[in-house]
């Protein structure tokens, strides 16, 4: 195992290197695959200003150098200015993950001044008519690309990301093109993940296989020509994958995720794990957490893998693969990813892109998850 990924002296796991603060799931948009769970928090339930600063404390503490605020939406929080400038003091690189459709040029100065690193922004399309018809508001798209022009005006670096699936990706080259337009540094093109919201719309998200070939090219062709200008992030769907990814470098070994209410995660998904008991910084410290909590300890490194995984040579590449996806589609979290060409249940892939007909959405709203 990697010297970064484990803390050889102490025995013990090495700390994570990042950690997801999702700060609310408020939410102005209502994109119908978003990575927070079909059960939504209320605003109710949030930690307050004085928890979440604890929670900086604590991680920085343990050994955490990036911390990402998202949500939800991050901004909706007043107090997003005092934690970034939490994060700052405590020298944790600090990233804003938003949808920028609250975004000001006083309020980026704001952050700017507190100390924020980078901003994400997400666009759910190309152009205002997908953009807004996706991301489910109306004029959201304008906004963005006022938010991505204050952005870098703030003197901020951004990163666009684009979410793409099969009523979307004709677009992509027009994605690329407005990554480029908007100044970014860093272009995610992410296809979407099915699990939560986003298993709930696979049948209208579901990219058809001409579409993933045409992807592959047109981003071969993008990475050549913005090569040491712009970097591109993109890789091939889990549903057309030989091989799993590594989801989160690994069940908790590089990133924790603490959600509004204080629960803390391996990953943003891993409530939908319904038979694991997750611990809450409300009664426990993240060091604790990380060190001996039982569902942090459940997946990680190789010693609860069965066959094909556990004599496999990849098996520390990419641990399996995704055990929140093993979890959804076979009902076995210890399960290998169905997305492995060597997994008993890859057929499930091939069957589900089949099965992908629907156009409708269910967008994503508190309840929403539940109602049919
Ligand atoms: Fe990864 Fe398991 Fe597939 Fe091997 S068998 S490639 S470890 S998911
Ligand atoms: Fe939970 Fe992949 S999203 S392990």
């Amino acid at each position: 195992m990697s010297a970064v990924l484990v803390d050889r002296e102490a025995g013990r796991p090495a700390p994570p290197l990042g950690m997801l603060a999702e700060l609310t799931h408020r939410c102005p948009l209502q994109c119908p695959y978003c990575a927070n769970p079909l059960e939504l928090e209320r605003a109710s339930a949030e930690l307050d200003t004085a928890s979440w600063q604890r929670v900086l404390d604590e991680a920085a503490a343990l050994g955490v150098l990036q911390v990402h605020f998202s949500g939800g939406e991050p901004t909706v929080r007043r107090d997003l200015p005092a934690l970034v400038g939490h994060a700052r003091e405590l020298q944790l690189y600090s990233n804003l993950i938003t949808s920028g459709v609250t975004l000001t040029a006083d309020s980026l100065a704001t952050l700017r001044a507190a100390g924020l690193d980078h901003v994400q922004l997400s666009f759910q399309d190309a152009e205002a008519d997908g953009g807004d018809r996706i991301g489910g508001m109306p004029g959201g798209h304008a906004r963005k690309l006022v938010a991505a022009k204050l952005i870098r005006e703030a003197g901020l670096p951004l990163t666009a990301n684009f979410v793409v699936h099969r009523q979307n990706l004709a677009s992509l080259p027009a994605m690329l093109a407005l990554g480029e337009q908007l100044g970014a540094s860093r272009i995610e093109i992410a296809h979407v993940q099915y699990y939560g919201w986003g298993l709930l719309n696979r049948d209208a998200l579901m990219p058809t296989a001409d579409q993933i070939a045409r992807a592959d090219a047109v981003v071969d062709e993008a990475r050549q020509k913005l090569h040491g200008k712009i970097v591109i992030d993109y890789v091939t769907p889990d549903y057309y994958a030989a091989r799993p990814k590594a989801c989160m470098g690994g069940w908790g070994r590089q990133f924790l995720n603490v959600t509004p209410s204080g629960r803390v995660l391996p990953c943003h998904a891993a409530e939908s794990l319904t038979f694991l008991q997750f611990p809450s910084v409300r009664d426990a410290s993240l060091a604790d957490i990380w060190y001996a909590d039982p569902a942090f300890a459940r997946y990680r490194g190789t010693g609860w893998m069965a066959e094909p995984c556990r004599s496999c040579d990849r098996r520390e590449i990419d641990w399996g693969g995704c055990r929140c996806q093993a979890f959804a589609l076979t009902g076995d979290a210890g399960a290998a990813d169905p997305a492995c060409a060597l997994s008993p249940h890859h057929g499930m892939m091939a069957s589900a892109i089949a099965a992908a007909q629907s156009d409708d959405f269910t967008y994503r709203r508190i309840g929403g998850g539940t109602e049919s």
